[in-house]
């Protein structure tokens, strides 16, 4: 469906936050209502009711948006447009765990549809800790509020990290399942949102070239980096219970990896591209407790220096960090998958905080040309680079193809060139939306597709909890093991030297 087909048909809707006054919403959730409705793309008959613990009225929430707005929207903000809408939000004080908070919510959706003719659609954003994404299904359930009738839909965007380990997802899942159905679930990967993560299914499956030399026949291997230069920032109390094993690759990288290795579905519903994706993760061979040993790498930051002189502190003297914190700020692995396509195709994944820079990109490296003609004169095959493909999904957002080319003279010097597509050069659109007004949207009008389904979540803890047991049992001696500002741990490096290889983003 385009976008203007489906706004077309977007119903009527309340969007009801869980969470009103916590960052998420006013970092990401509010700015991305805004972005949508600049666009008009939200339905006309909407309503936004902020739920949270804090004593405030409809007027005074509206009021701390309005102050705070400016600040996250960026350079397309609008007063005249915000101040157009802002009488669409609705607050309501409210206690999470409290069963006459739920029937209050209730009664108050009721009076916000009769105000603003929403006709009881209702989404419900948990934007709160994970601790209570069961406990508010479960009340939503009790109240009445999950229930659909006719066209009336009643949805409920999850926010991650979906469990922290694979019975706590299978759990979370199960309650769920007790008060809405699985098509009303939205399990939120924001990396799904995201324009250049969603480009690399048009680039493989809209192209009559790309396809036919996706695989093991042509592709020696495939990188995955989403590195970071911030640190922990004020997130200490969540990051100490998570790592980055389950705040990034549980869901980001392995949404990335989904995409790039899944084979082509039939059609682009929802469930046939969600099972297509599912079947590529089942396909990832499971790591025994030797294999975490040697394929998993984990690192955290000690401290370090910018640039500019300024001294970064170590994890460890990050505030609300334990002095003593096992927990890792990096994470690389290799993975290798058992399917056709693939076979001997590793895929090696990595991510960090406190890197030397921003930067999340794929990088396919393709095989040598099968036969060196160039072999008579002084050039060995081992001198010519291999052709890559290099998907740069942020910041700085395009494709490049790296391929070898003779350098001008009358000797035979063959030298790396790169072809660049950069987003800015051809689409006016900005790309930096932050994914969560895609997601929003799409979920608006019913749309599943980029949304994770309960298997998939299942899928990647499986893959996964091997390594959180290990890692768990054997606390790393060696952190911190990588100065902040810099590539990672010498370990992540060591992982494809073993196999003859290197990373081949963020230099060294
Ligand atoms: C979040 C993680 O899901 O993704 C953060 O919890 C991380 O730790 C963030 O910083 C990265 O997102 P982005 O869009 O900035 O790459």
């Amino acid at each position: 469906m385009s976008n203007a087909e489906k706004n077309r048909a977007a119903p009527p809707v309340v969007i009801v936050i869980f969470g009103a006054a916590g960052d998420l919403t006013k970092r990401k959730l509010i700015p991305a209502l805004f972005n949508l409705a600049s666009k008009q793309l939200l339905p006309e008959r909407i309503a936004m009711v902020g739920t949270d613990r804090i004593d405030m009225d409809s007027e005074s929430y509206r009021d701390t948006l309005s102050r705070e707005i400016g600040d996250y929207v960026g350079k397309g903000f609008s007063r005249e447009m915000w101040d157009a809408n802002v009488k669409r939000a609705y607050y309501l004080k409210g206690d999470f765990l409290d069963a006459d908070s739920y029937v209050r919510l209730k009664e108050f959706l009721q009076q916000v549809d009769r105000e603003q003719e929403t006709t009881g659609n209702y989404l419900f954003y948990l934007a709160t800790p994970p601790s209570f994404f069961g406990e508010i299904a479960t009340r939503l359930g009790t109240v009445g509020l999950a229930e659909e009738s006719g066209d009336r839909w009643r949805r409920i965007i999850i926010e991650k990290p979906f469990g922290r380990d694979l019975d706590s997802a299978r759990s979370l899942n199960r309650v769920l399942h007790e008060s809405f159905q699985e098509h009303q679930i939205y399990r939120i990967d924001h990396y799904l949102g995201k324009e250049t993560v969603q480009n690399i299914m048009t680039y493989r499956f809209g192209n009559g070239t790309i396809e036919p030399i996706w695989n093991h026949r042509y592709i020696d291997h495939v990188q995955i980096t989403v590195a970071e230069t911030l640190g922990v920032e004020d997130r200490a109390g969540y990051y100490e219970e998570s790592g980055a094993l389950r705040d990034m690759v549980a869901n980001h990288l392995m949404a990335v990896l989904s995409i790039i290795a899944m084979e082509p579905s039939n059609s682009f519903d929802a469930d046939a591209i969600r099972d297509e994706q599912t079947k590529v993760l089942k396909a990832i061979q499971p790591f025994g407790p030797e294999q975490v040993l040697t394929d998993a790498v984990r690192g955290q930051y000690g401290e370090g220096v910018l640039k500019d002189g300024r001294h970064l502190h170590a994890y460890r003297d990050e505030p609300g960090v334990a002095g003593d914190s096992p927990v890792e700020t990096f994470a690389a692995l290799k993975l290798k998958l058992d399917t056709w396509r693939w076979a001997g195709v590793p895929f090696y994944l990595r991510t960090g905080k406190r890197m030397s820079k921003r930067c999340t990109e794929v990088v396919i490296q393709y095989r040598h040309a099968p036969n060196m003609i160039f072999s008579k004169s002084r050039l060995k095959r081992v001198d010519i680079e291999p052709n890559r493909l290099f998907l740069r999904l942020q910041p700085d957002e395009g494709i490049s193809m790296e391929f070898n080319a003779k350098v001008p003279g009358t000797g035979l010097d063959i030298s790396p060139v790169r072809m660049d597509f950069d987003y800015d050069d051809y689409f006016e659109e900005s790309t930096i939306a932050s994914g969560y007004e895609t997601l929003i949207y799409d979920c608006i009008c019913g749309d599943a597709t980029l949304f994770k389904r309960a298997d998939n979540i299942e899928v990647c803890w499986e893959l996964l909890q091997p390594i959180l047991d290990v890692w768990g049992a054997l606390p790393a001696r060696s952190f911190p093991n990588y100065p902040a500002c810099s590539s990672g741990p010498s370990q992540a490096d060591e992982l494809l030297a073993r196999d003859g290889r290197k990373w081949l983003t963020l230099g060294p």
